[in-house]
């Protein structure tokens, strides 16, 4: 075990708001961080001790990097594997290389959790549209085809309700390495935030339940509002996940409820802190970002009892204009990720509403 004392610097890589959560806890729990990406302007520089701004196939600046930091993590999924494999030669890196490769490519990950025994939408990995054609045979429709790399909020995503769809859906997608899923017509979405430590301890957030506008999260309340043996299962699953890892840090399970069996499928994984885990800052004792801290920092897990029920509402694009009325709320607890400009799509914040006098959404 490679336990790291406050003093220590973390190297993060990736700088996006997800970044700045973790950098303000890693300050809160006394450690430095410095924050390695290549973008011009990034939400994680304001709050970060150290920046580099570097490529993630520059190895010269990598090795420096790793050399200069006392243990790294990354904050969002699409660095190569290379990255973490050439920084792990002289850092420790926590998610591990190993699962980033399982978990940056939808193919890998609905292997691996299908391996495991854990349920998800049916699914043929595909490269050409007449493969797509027959797969579709099997599939049947609705399905969705998404490349296996890169998506994020919808994106690398297109529907095909019909046969006819299927050229328009293929073209728009602009790639050969696609899957095919079938269309999983669900009651409720919600997550699992699990975290591991270095010694193999789990813990779990409570499920979230999430609701999303045009393909991007707008709305998680906690705890889902699921029977308790549900929820009991679903953390079950996101133990299942982390321990089959060997994971260390925070992940998230995404997954999609039905009323008939199978209930839970597993939509996907995501190897770090996640946005439907934000209402843990003001909601629980230790927030996901804190968690992760201590995971790769070698400390014990903090709790993740939630103080009540509570409502985590994105801040997309314009909705940033609204700030005054979420200041003057006297429930609201509001972050600002401190971008500049305000493109439609763009998380811009979010705001946490937490009742802790309501242990559920019945009370
Ligand atoms: N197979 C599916 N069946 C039903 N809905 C889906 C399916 N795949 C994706 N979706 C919907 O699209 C959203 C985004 O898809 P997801 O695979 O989570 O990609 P990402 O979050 O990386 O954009 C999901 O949260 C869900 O609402
Ligand atoms: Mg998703």
């Amino acid at each position: 075990m490679k336990t790291c004392a406050p003093g220590s610097v973390i190297g993060m890589l990736g700088g996006g708001q997800l970044g700045r959560m973790l950098a303000l806890a890693a300050a809160q729990l006394g450690y430095h961080t410095h924050v390695y990406c290549p973008d011009e302007k990034n939400p994680a520089e304001q709050v970060t001790d150290r920046l580099s701004r570097n490529s993630y196939t520059d190895e010269a600046a990598l090795v420096e990097f790793g050399k200069s930091v006392d243990v790294v993590t990354y904050e969002f999924e699409n660095i190569p594997v290379e990255t973490v494999e050439l920084l792990q030669k002289h850092v420790p890196v926590f998610p591990s290389a190993k699962v980033l490769k399982v978990s940056q490519d939808r193919l890998r990950e609905k292997d691996f959790l299908n391996g495991i025994g854990i349920e998800t939408a049916p699914y043929a990995p595909v490269a050409t549209v007449d493969e797509a054609a027959i797969a579709l045979r099997d599939i049947g429709y609705p399905a969705v085809l998404k490349t296996r790399r890169f998506g994020y909020d919808g994106k690398g995503q297109a529907i095909v309700r019909q046969p006819t769809d299927l050229l328009d859906a293929w073209a728009s997608l602009k790639s050969s390495e696609i899957i095919i899923e079938g269309f999983i017509p669900f009651d409720m979405e919600i997550s699992v935030l699990a975290a591991r430590g270095q010694d193999g301890e789990i813990r779990c957030f409570d499920p979230a339940e999430n609701i999303h506008k045009n393909h991007i999260l707008d709305l998680s309340i906690a705890p889902a509002r699921i029977a308790p043996e549900l929820r009991a299962e679903a953390i079950e699953i996101a133990r299942r996940i982390v321990a089959e890892l060997d994971y260390v840090g925070v992940l998230a399970v995404e997954f999609f409820v039905s009323g008939a069996a199978p209930v839970f499928r597993v939509n996907e994984i995501a190897p770090r802190v996640h946005n439907s885990g934000h209402w843990s800052i003001e909601a629980c004792p230790t927030s996901q970002f804190e968690q992760h801290i201590r995971a790769i920092c070698g400390l014990p897990l903090g709790d993740t009892t939630l103080y009540g029920r509570t409502e985590m509402k994105n801040l997309i694009g314009d909705d940033i204009l609204d700030m005054e009325s979420y200041l003057k709320d006297p429930a609201a607890n509001f972050h600002h990720y401190g971008k500049k400009q305000a493109h439609p799509g763009r998380k811009m914040g979010h705001v946490t509403w937490v009742y802790p006098d309501a242990a559920s959404w019945d009370d």
